[in-house]
């Protein structure tokens, strides 16, 4: 991933054993993009050969991973919607299916949230799978709208306001 190193706005996450940051080298961007791999395309069928599309070659794309004792286990990537940076999305929120229940996947979306209210932005929204609306709701996200097929799956529009209580 060309610049990450710049982006140094995007403060680490920790808590006990987990980590997560920005990705910072190319090896890191590639097991970032590994990880994907794993979830949406080996798991979950959500993509029959590769999750990557055109938000990853933007330069303003963020890739970030989560790391359980030092181990890359987890990722997330999160891009503003706009020019002025008002509204960001967050999507490929994965962690390894031997990894999960370690409080990754919620660090994970923390570190989102926290990344691009640092960056200026005031609103986050993402496309829940619905087995996962309850996960968000706990972290303080709220519905958008009624389910709609994302995808080819349906899934939950959720978001949350990048206030700073909003971005424990
Ligand atoms: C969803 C996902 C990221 C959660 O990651 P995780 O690391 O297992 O989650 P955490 O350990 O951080 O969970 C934090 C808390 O939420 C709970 N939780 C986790 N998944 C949940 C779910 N789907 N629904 C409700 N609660 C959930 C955990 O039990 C934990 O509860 P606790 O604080 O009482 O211990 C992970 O299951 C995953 O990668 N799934 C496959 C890919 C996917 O579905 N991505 C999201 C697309 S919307």
């Amino acid at each position: 991933m060309s610049g990450v190193s710049s982006r140094s706005t995007a403060a680490p996450r920790s808590a006990g054993s987990v980590l997560c940051r920005l990705a910072v080298s190319d090896a890191e961007l590639e097991a970032h993009y590994r990880l994907r791999l794993t979830v949406f395309v080996e798991e979950q069928s959500l993509f029959a050969e590769s999750d990557v599309d055109g938000h990853d070659a933007q330069p303003r794309t963020l890739h970030a991973l989560g790391f359980i004792g030092g181990e890359p286990c987890g990722a997330v990537r999160v891009y503003p919607l706009e020019p002025g940076a008002i509204e960001w999305k967050g999507d490929r929120l994965a962690v390894l299916a031997d990894y999960r229940a370690h409080h990754l996947g919620a660090e994970l979306v923390r570190f989102a949230v926290t990344t691009a209210r640092l960056l200026g932005g005031q609103r986050m929204i993402a496309h829940v799978q619905l087995p996962n609306v309850a996960f968000f709701e706990r972290l303080g996200w709220q519905v958008q709208a009624p389910p709609a097929p994302f995808h080819g799956v349906v899934h939950q529009l959720m978001s949350i306001a990048l206030t700073a209580s909003a971005s424990p």
